[in-house]
Formats: C-alpha cells, sequence, structure tokens
C-alpha cells in the first residue's frame, strides 16, 4: 500500500484550484441509468470512487467514454453515459462493498425498470449506516422490498407512484436515491425534511435538464411531477466544497495564504464563518476564495456538525486538527455520525491534547507543537486531518493507507506541493 510522507513546517502559499465535487458526480452519475440517451458529465474529478462507479455502472450495461478536458482553468475529466439496455439487474457486493454509493443504483433501477438486487452496503468505520430511510421511502411508491442473503430486491409492477413523503431524518443519500425515482413515478411526490446539500441541488438541476419536472430545489420540500421519459442532457459537476474546505484548513492550520480557484462561497458559509471567529481572513473573490491566516493569532471555536447550511461532518476532523493550534479549548460536537473522532487516537500519537466525551464531543487544547510520526485513518476525511497535522509537526509523518484519500481528493500531493509543502508519496513497491 501506498505512504505519504511529509516533512512539517512550511506556510503554504499561492494557488490552488477545486475540484469536482466527488458526492456530487456519484450521483450525477447514477442518474445516467433513468434514460437511454447520452448524459455528458463535464468537471469529473479523477478518483477511486468515481472509477468504482464507472466500474459498477459498466456491469449494469452502460457504455462510458472518457475525454480528457479543461474546465475553469484546470485539467479535467469528461465522462459520457449511455444506457440503452441494461444487462443486469444485480449491484453485487464486491461492488458496494468498496464504495457505499454504489446504493445509488436503486432509485433509478427501480424508476426505469421496476426491479433491482443491491447488495446491503453494511455499517463502515464511521458508523452504522443503514438504509432503512431509502427502503421506507421507496415502499411509500409502491416499492415492494425483501431482504434476503444480504440483497434488497426491490420490485415494483409497472411504474413508481407518487407520494407524499416526510423523512424520519435528514439524510442525503434517501434524498437523492427517492428522487431518482421520483422523476420517472406516476402523478406527483412531495418529499418533506428533504436533505438540502449542494450536491442535491446540483443533482436535481441535470434531471430537469433531463426533462424532470422538480421545484423547490435548495429548499427541505422537493416537489416532482412524474413523467414518462427522461432524455439526455450535458451537465458540470459543482466544485467540491468539502476539498475546498479542507485546503482552506491547511492555509489555516499552517499560517500560509492560498487561493482556492473555484471554490463556491455559497456551498461555505458556515465553515468560512468559522473560519473567520477564529482569527482567519477569509476574502470572496470573483473567482473563488483567498484565505489568509499569516501572522494570525487563531483562537479556538466551538462546533458542531449538522445538515447543510449547518457545520458538515466531512470538514469534522480537518476542523478538529485546526483548533490544535488556536488559544483556549474548543469543543467539536458531532450529531451526524456515531463513531466519527477515529482521527483522534492518532492525533494523541503526535502530541495533541484531545479529549473525546462518549461518541459526540471531544474537547480539543492548544499545544505548543506536534511531532512527526508514522500514522494511519479509517476513512477518508480523517486521513485529511492527519494529512494537515503532518503539515505543522516537527519531523516526519508518514500516513499509511493511502487509498482513502485517493478516494475523495484529487492529485492531493500535487496540490500541497504547488503551494509549497514538503510532501510525496511513497509507492509500496519504492518501500
Ligand atoms: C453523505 C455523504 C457523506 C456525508 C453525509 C452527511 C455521499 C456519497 N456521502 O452520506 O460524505 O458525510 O452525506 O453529510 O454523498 N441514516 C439512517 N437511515 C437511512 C439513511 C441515513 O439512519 O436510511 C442516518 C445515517 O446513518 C447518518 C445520518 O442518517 O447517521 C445521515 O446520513 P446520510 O445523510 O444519509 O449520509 P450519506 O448519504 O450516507
Amino acid at each position: 500500500m501506498d505512504k505519504i510522507k511529509i516533512h512539517g513546517g512550511k506556510a503554504l502559499e499561492g494557488k490552488i484550484f477545486i475540484s469536482g465535487a466527488k458526492n456530487a458526480a456519484l450521483p450525477l452519475i447514477c442518474a445516467s441509468l433513468l434514460t437511454d440517451e447520452t448524459i455528458t458529465l463535464t468537471n469529473v474529478p479523477m478518483l477511486s470512487d468515481i472509477k468504482a462507479m464507472n466500474d459498477l455502472l459498466t456491469q449494469h450495461g452502460t457504455k462510458i467514454n472518457e475525454f480528457d478536458d479543461f474546465v475553469d482553468g484546470h485539467s479535467t475529466k469528461t465522462y459520457s453515459y449511455r444506457t440503452k439496455e441494461v444487462e443486469s439487474f444485480v449491484a453485487p457486493y464486491d461492488y458496494v462493498r468498496k464504495m457505499r454509493a454504489s446504493y445509488y443504483v436503486l432509485g433509478p433501477l427501480l424508476a426505469r425498470y421496476g426491479k433491482c438486487e443491491l447488495s446491503l452496503p453494511g455499517g463502515c468505520a464511521i458508523g452504522a449506516r443503514p438504509m432503512d430511510i431509502h427502503l421506507s421511502s421507496l415502499e411509500k411508491m409502491g416499492a415492494k422490498i425483501e431482504i434476503k442473503n444480504g440483497y434488497i430486491h426491490a420490485n415494483v409492477d409497472g411504474r413508481l407512484k407518487g407520494a407524499h413523503i416526510i423523512f424520519p431524518g435528514v439524510s442525503v443519500g434517501a434524498t437523492c436515491n427517492v428522487l431518482m425515482a421520483a422523476v420517472l413515478a406516476e402523478g406527483r411526490t412531495v418529499l418533506e425534511n428533504s436533505a438540502k446539500e449542494p450536491e442535491i441541488g446540483d443533482l436535481a438541476k441535470l434531471l430537469n435538464a433531463m426533462g424532470a419536472k422538480i421545484s423547490g430545489i435548495g429548499t427541505a420540500v422537493l416537489t416532482i411531477d412524474g413523467v414518462e421519459k427522461l432524455h439526455g442532457a450535458v451537465h458540470k459537476v459543482i466544485a467540491d466544497r468539502i476539498e475546498a474546505g479542507s485546503y482552506a484548513v491547511a492555509a489555516a492550520i499552517t499560517r500560509g495564504r492560498i487561493e482556492l480557484i473555484n471554490a463556491q462561497i455559497e456551498t461555505l458559509r458556515r465553515p468560512i464563518q468559522v473560519l473567520r471567529d477564529m482569527g482567519v481572513n477569509v476574502e470572496e473573490t470573483e473567482t473563488g476564495l483567498i484565505v489568509d491566516a499569516k501572522g494570525c493569532e487563531l483562537t479556538g471555536k466551538d462546533i458542531m456538525t449538522e445538515p447543510f447550511p449547518g457545520f458538515p461532518t466531512d470538514l469534522q476532523a480537518q476542523f478538529l486538527a485546526l483548533m490544535m493550534t488556536a488559544k483556549g479549548a474548543s469543543m467539536v460536537t458531532e450529531t451526524i455520525f456515531e463513531n466519527r473522532f477515529m482521527h483522534v487516537p492518532e492525533l494523541l500519537r503526535m502530541g495533541a491534547n484531545i479529549n473525546v466525551h462518549g461518541h459526540a464531543s471531544a474537547i480539543v487544547r492548544h499545544v505548543d507543537k506536534l511531532s512527526g510520526a508514522p500514522v494511519m485513518a479509517t476513512d477518508l476525511r480523517a486521513s485529511f486531518a492527519l494529512v494537515l497535522a503532518g503539515l505543522i509537526a516537527e519531523g516526519e509523518t508518514v500516513v499509511n493507507r493511502v487509498y482513502h484519500l485517493d478516494r475523495g481528493y484529487e492529485k492531493l500531493e500535487e496540490k500541497l506541493r504547488s503551494v509549497g509543502a514538503d510532501i510525496v508519496r511513497v509507492k509500496e513497491d519504492e518501500e
């Protein structure tokens, strides 16, 4: 397995181009299953999760073409997806276990063909992550759902039926899945207590470009008037707010200055507010953001994760790392996932002063310095928090299990090196 080696101590300075959002691209790719025409997605990030989703769709029968592209000043990928006929209605265990977001094939396949067999994803490092909200909502639309041998067997006679659904909890995945099912259902579906994450707005925008009739985009109540058929469309994936927030913290934690080109301010209001409250200068520009912490003395702030527009759980680990360098104590509270402080024991090994209380909160106290160490994390965002710690630690930090980072950070070492970080990837066979 590859490793990342970092020598800390450099204030990062320069520009970083923000890539297309992984969490937007994954459901957008699955939306292509809703039509027999071509869906073209531009600004798709080059990530292992995207490759995994493309592999899954290929086994379902989708023909995928990949093109090199240049969007908003940086090189990226454009993909075209065409599913004339589905060859397999099964999303097998071997695909789903590698990437939970494979469950986004469920809504589209059920809506277009009336059947899908999906391996149940099971829990993961950050929590149990059940699919009960997805499934009960699809049942309200007329689907018959059975769980057998670790698989969800979903069927419907004819088309799904529009329904009035009040989600019992706010779920990004369930909102996307049910939205994709509702666009081809018979009649009107109203989804109350929908998640409002920008990635859902991006999905709704593509679906409307394909001929769907969705209103209330960006609000908690989505109204969908089902149509019989959808057509092809071209769509640009929105910028990755979590990547942008992660590099904003890289600027702040190293007391550097990074311009985040293509960052979308409206998707980052809460994290920007926290950075400003801590004493970081954040300037909004026409092309993105400038995060400037040069010469700043930062003060700790309490943060609590919440559904959008609240503070994102996917930036909790990175901000927790930043709090280690801020004056005083900061309380970090996690409300979305039940096991999301797995980075803390590794940070403690680098000299951090953090107390985790139960599974819900952590008190982070200021430390004067961290020292480099071999570390590893169990999930994507926690791994980035360890990279951040490595950027300020004395000596060498070796981050293991780099495959977590490759799932969600495009060209990570290249981007950090371009702003002055001393960071290299060591291939397994170079050891
Ligand atoms: C998505 C993101 C993930 C992010 C999360 C919360 C993708 C591919 N992943 O994950 O990066 O951290 O949103 O912003 O976009 N829940 C249930 N039953 C369900 C569905 C969810 O209890 O049927 C619970 C989950 O266990 C969790 C909470 O609801 O505690 C929120 O989960 P959800 O918003 O669904 O997260 P994901 O879509 O899995």
